[in-house]
């Protein structure tokens, strides 16, 4: 009986520490091929809260929900650097075009990189209505 716990406490300790060895192995961002300059990435957060793009658009699903979650703007298919720049410039719908310099563009496009190698947002889960709010939805 004592032999027996003993295997038990034996087997899953190794259980633990190979899953513990596996979760560890794994890399803490998602892509790897999004590479990003860590400064000028950090001065364009302060770009970021500087023009308040958090009021209306959303990271990792947080911030305001009158403008998508920009979380992975940069690698979705047909947005990107380009997108970004265009619409910072120019505006859409309810968003102001914004006066900003293009040292301050490249950091703002730098911090975006940065978001979307860090993690992923599900587009899926959001749904666009036809005065461009954004309502969350599960499953549809
Ligand atoms: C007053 C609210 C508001 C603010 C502030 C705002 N936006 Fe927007 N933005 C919007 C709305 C609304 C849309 C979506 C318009 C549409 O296509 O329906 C949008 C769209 C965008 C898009 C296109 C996203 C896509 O997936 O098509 C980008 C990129 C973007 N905004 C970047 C920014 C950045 C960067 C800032 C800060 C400098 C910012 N926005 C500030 C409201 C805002």
């Amino acid at each position: 009986m004592k032999i027996k716990a003993r295997h038990t406490f034996l087997f899953l300790s190794i259980l633990f520490l190979a899953y513990s060895i596996s979760i560890y192995m794994q890399p803490l961002s998602n892509t790897g091929n999004t590479s990003f300059n860590k400064e000028t990435a950090a001065q364009g957060r302060l770009v970021w809260q500087k023009y308040n793009c958090q009021s209306c658009h959303q990271l990792y699903s947080l911030g305001g929900y009158l403008g998508p979650d920009l979380t992975n703007v940069i690698s979705q298919p047909k947005k990107g650097e380009a997108l970004v720049r265009t619409m910072v410039k120019t505006g859409i719908k309810q968003m102001p075009a914004f006066t900003i310099s293009e040292m301050e563009m490249s950091q703002l496009v730098e911090f975006l990189k940065s978001v979307d190698a860090s993690g992923n947002a599900d587009l899926r889960k959001f749904r666009k209505d036809n005065l461009g709010m954004i309502e969350a939805h599960e499953n549809k």
